[in-house]
């Protein structure tokens, strides 16, 4: 099988170079969404493309939480800044590298997975929604951040003429490579598809206009933010929307003591505990310091 090309972060500065102090509106106003729609508690949650680990900081209410990238270079960061533990002392985190169309997880493992600015990279979203939907528990919780296409400057451009694509069909659109918009009614069909049920929808960054940002404080934006989020419910305009799903009740959960799952063949690999992985299909994966490399086989 033919893998989907990967965008690549490998060696970026995204952390400081995408994520400079004239972005601190989006990050407080994905934060807010983000509180409002992650349930606060539970066993285990995992971040889907998690970067350097901007978020994890939200997460302090699960047991375990995995961070998950392709780019080693980006979690070698998420390692820097949080390292194993959790605020109690115990063991908390655990980073993964993999490819999100392969997860190294058994079925059923996760309470809630998150995914924010990720999804955009797919070629192949359907794909990758199958794979999250998977993973989850029953009644297992998933917080999506998609970029919108039907956004009101998108909307603007394309009646002055000064973009080509309609921001009303349905399709996504690549507007430059490997980034892709997705319409609202076609990913709330590419979910539905996954088996998953839409229950909250928050509409985020309204006032991403470059003069609004540098005229008015930060706070004062994202409580603005706040107060306009919940219209996602209604309609969706904003270029970042956040949706919350759910799997059915009658999926069955992880069995105890299992964990990771080989992402060549799908035979279970055993827990974090171990640092070595031989799968029956012939492949080995290892951990190299605190990263468990299901990426690039041993
Ligand atoms: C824009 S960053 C978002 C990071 C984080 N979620 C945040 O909001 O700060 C996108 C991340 O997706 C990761 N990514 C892209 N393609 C991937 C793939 N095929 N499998 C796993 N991660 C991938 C990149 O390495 C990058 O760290
Ligand atoms: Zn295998």
């Amino acid at each position: 099988m033919t893998q989907p090309p990967v965008c690549s972060y490998e060696g970026s500065r995204y952390s400081t170079e995408f994520w400079n102090p004239g972005r601190a509106y989006e990050d407080g106003a994905e934060r807010v969404a983000m509180r409002a729609l992650l349930p606060p508690q539970g066993r285990r949650l995992v971040e889907i493309g998690a970067g350097f680990g901007r978020l994890a900081d939200l997460y302090t209410g699960y047991d375990t939480v995995v961070l998950f990238d392709y780019a080693s270079t980006q979690l070698e960061q998420a390692v820097g800044r949080l390292g194993e533990y959790g605020p109690n002392g115990k063991p908390h985190y655990v980073y993964v590298q993999a490819d999100f169309y392969r997860q190294p997880f058994v079925t059923g493992l996760f309470d809630t997975v998150t995914m924010v600015r990720t999804l955009h990279h797919a070629v192949d979203a359907p794909a990758v929604l199958r794979g999250i939907s998977r993973i989850l528990g029953p009644q297992g919780a998933f917080i999506l951040e998609f970029a919108n296409k039907h956004n009101l400057k998108a909307l603007l451009r394309y009646l002055l003429r000064r973009q080509s694509w309609s921001p009303f069909t349905s399709k996504p659109v690549e507007f430059a490579a490997l980034n892709f918009d997705f319409h609202p009614r076609w990913m709330w069909r590419q979910l539905e598809a996954a088996g998953l049920r839409r229950d909250a929808i928050r509409t985020v960054s309204h006032f991403r206009i470059g003069w609004l940002k540098r005229l008015m404080a930060t706070s004062l934006l994202v409580q603005l933010d706040s107060w306009v989020q919940p219209t996602g419910m209604l309609w969706q305009w904003s270029p970042s929307v956040f949706v919350r799903s759910y799997a059915g009740a009658g999926r069955q959960a992880a069995a105890e003591g299992e964990f990771f799952r080989c992402p060549e063949c799908g035979a279970p690999l055993g827990s974090p505990s171990q640092t070595e992985f031989v799968c029956s299909c012939g492949m080995r994966w290892k951990r190299q310091g605190l990263i468990y490399n299901f990426r690039d086989p041993a």
